[in-house]
């Protein structure tokens, strides 16, 4: 796998850390300045994890207007903001309060709800405001768990099947078990769609996703029928070190 190769129209991009953070920047304001061009908001969904840690601090200084982008989760798991382990609580120094996008246009997925089905449902229709019915995503950013999960979408799990817009799981393989993710039509559905990968313990579920058809991965399923997406890929990643 070479840097800048494109597989199956797929443009995988591998790179140190840092140049892989510029080139999200980068690719972030392109993108955004032709959703603008094209209808009045950039709708965004945004995953937690080591690409959150990472590539936030770039993408907080990414040209752009940050007062039109519509912003929500890929995934969150049930734990409060304040929590080390929340999602919203990783952007929220790294990039929100970094790049100063107007908390109205902030959209926290609600995992600290007493109804957790009733606020999916809430969510869903957050997102189909800013992005339709159904929601098309102008821009999805995922990371990779090592068992191929995107989101909070596992391998093998009922979910995958799911026809809602936003589920609520209680069993995920990854703690904590109880989570709030965007379904797969959702994400595969985005506009654009860009997987970063970080360390040699993802490689084999890229490199599955990458090269088999028949992959059950959930990050498989995602890109499959998808021509605009971008890997962005460290050398372990990549399988080259
Ligand atoms: C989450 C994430 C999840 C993450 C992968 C990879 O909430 O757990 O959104 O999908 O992106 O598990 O996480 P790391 O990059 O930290 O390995």
């Amino acid at each position: 796998m070479g840097s800048g190769a494109l597989t199956r129209g797929w443009d995988v991009r591998v790179a140190a850390i840092p140049e892989l953070a510029a080139i999200l920047a980068s690719d972030f304001e392109h993108e955004g300045r032709g959703a603008l061009a094209a209808h009045a908001c950039f709708s965004v969904a945004l995953p937690g994890g080591s690409v959150a840690t990472e590539l936030f601090p770039r993408l907080s200084r990414a040209a752009f207007d940050w007062s039109n982008v519509e912003l929500f989760w890929v995934d969150e798991r049930a734990v409060l903001p304040s929590d080390p382990e929340s999602n919203y609580g990783r952007a929220l120094p790294l990039l929100l309060r970094a790049a100063l996008v107007p908390p109205e246009r902030v959209h926290r997925m609600p995992t600290d709800a007493a109804d957790g089905p009733l606020a999916a449902r809430r969510y869903a229709r957050e997102l189909e405001d800013a992005a339709g019915t159904p929601p098309r995503l102008d821009y999805v950013l995922l990371g990779v768990g090592e068992d191929g999960h995107v989101a909070s979408l596992f391998p093998g799990h009922p979910v995958l099947d799911a026809p809602a817009t936003v589920a609520v799981i209680d069993d995920a393989p990854k703690p904590p078990p109880r989570r709030m993710t965007l379904t797969l039509p959702v994400l595969s559905g985005a506009a654009r769609i860009v997987v970063a990968a970080f360390g040699r313990s993802k490689a084999r579920a890229i490199s599955d996703a990458l090269t088999k058809d028949d992959s059950a991965l959930p990050l498989a399923k995602v890109i499959r029928g998808s021509a605009r997406v971008m890997f962005l890929l460290d050398q372990g990643a990549a399988n080259l070190s």
